[in-house]
């Protein structure tokens, strides 16, 4: 017979153990108890026999036939009764013991139904959670206490539903953020199709020439979020290697010269005084530190500064980006490296930003072994973007 269900596994396996040991007892008390009995019973014979000769030996020589011819038959008297008494004494065992092991049997039955209860309980109600979150319900848990390895096993299946809610939540909340963004420039595009169909709309170089930039800001978004998934999903190829820091600034000061002149903000560069090299994928590093210049460069006004700094530090090179810009303030420094976070949503819009770069660029720099962080002072402060890389051993 197999036996499917772990209860009933459990609660056979405990009967069956305490069963065996019972029988256990039965037959070791039958084996032993006639020999133990009989070795007893020949040491009282024994006693007696030695007290009958200290008798005899005491009585008179004419009474001498007499007293041994008494003395046996006493002694064969004796022997009936105690055979009898052998016979009753093992009969009241056996009956002591048929109770004993019906009792014990009872009490077995009842305790091993409550250990194989409470052992299976709580399987059963990860069982049932893990059905429900199967179905969609994330927010189902398992309540256990203790500290066994059931319990245990709960924590971290506890510790899944969590992180399965997480992600759950992240992907609604990505769906809608992708949804929301997608919506204002296809609105912007079909609303001014619609306009210029109807004759609203003057066809001039002016509304072809939002409709274009409308349409850029929707390539631009769905490039990044490409970008995002791959960065996300680490399926972007990270080429490692050694790099020289100031190829990386000089490169990133060369791109972004020109913006910086047309907004009359001055870039300054303040490169260590000695070669220092890092390990990353030059590329990306280009990326990230672009990222970070273009973004100080949006948010400074006229005739502020941007300057980027590299410094070594025992086992790692940080590149900061410092601007007398805006700032940020406190609330909002925690959330700017979300997706699509941004402080000021429609001004951020407006210049065609979608709140990824940050995102983008945390995850490229943490997938190549570094930290990113960003810090001001508060509201027209300033603030300061630092990141790491591991340097060139
Ligand atoms: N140097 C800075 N000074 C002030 N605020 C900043 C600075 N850099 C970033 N921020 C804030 O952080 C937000 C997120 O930046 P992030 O680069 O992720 O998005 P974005 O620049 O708006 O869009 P994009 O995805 O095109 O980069 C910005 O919208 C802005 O509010
Ligand atoms: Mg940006």
């Amino acid at each position: 017979m197999k036996i499917s269900r772990l209860g009933m596994k459990l609660f056979i396996s405990y009967f069956l153990i305490i069963l065996i040991s019972m029988g256990a007892v039965w037959i070791a008390t039958r084996f032993t108890t006639p020999t133990a009995y009989q070795r007893h019973l020949s040491f009282m014979e024994q006693n007696l026999e030695m007290g009958n000769s200290a008798g005899a030996g005491q009585g008179n020589g004419n009474g001498a036939g007499m007293g041994q011819g008494n003395g046996l038959g006493r002694q064969g008297q004796g022997n009936g009764m105690m055979s009898q008494f052998y016979q009753d004494y093992q009969n009241s065992f056996n009956e002591a013991l048929l109770i004993a092991v019906i009792a014990a049997s009872i009490v077995a039955l009842a305790v091993s139904v409550l250990f194989s209860r409470s052992m299976v309980s709580p399987i059963r109600s990860m069982t049932k959670a893990s059905g429900r979150i199967a179905e969609g319900r994330y927010d189902e848990r398992v309540e256990l206490n203790g500290n066994d390895e059931l319990s245990q096993l709960a924590t971290s299946f506890n510790q899944m539903a969590r992180q399965l809610e997480q992600v759950e939540n992240m992907r609604r909340q990505l769906i809608g953020d992708v949804a929301h963004e997608l919506r204002t420039p296809l609105t912007f595009i079909k609303g001014s199709a619609e306009g210029l169909m109807d004759g609203v709309l003057p066809a001039s170089d002016e509304t072809y020439q939002q409709i274009h930039n409308e349409a850029e800001r929707l390539s631009h978004l769905v490039d990044d979020l490409q970008e995002l998934s791959r960065v996300e999903s680490r399926a972007a190829q990270l080429d490692i290697r050694a790099v020289d820091s100031a190829a990386v600034v000089g490169t990133v000061a060369r791109r972004l010269q020109h913006q910086f002149d047309a907004k009359r903000v001055t870039l300054v560069t303040n490169l260590s005084s000695v070669p220092v090299s890092f390990l990353a994928d030059e590329g990306r590093a280009i990326q990230i530190l672009t990222n970070l210049v273009g973004n100080a460069l949006q948010h400074t006004p006229e005739d502020g500064t941007v300057t980027v700094s590299v410094m070594q530090d025992r086992s790692e090179v940080r590149i900061s980006v410092r601007d007398t810009g805006e700032g940020i303030e406190a609330d909002h420094l925690a959330r700017i490296f979300d997706r699509f976070y941004r402080v000021d949503k429609s001004r951020s819009r407006a210049r065609g930003g979608s709140g990824i770069g940050l995102t983008i660029a945390r995850h490229l720099v943490e997938a190549q072994g570094g930290r990113i962080w960003a810090e001001s002072e508060g509201k027209q402060k300033g603030s300061v973007f630092t990141f790491t890389l591991p340097l060139v051993k």
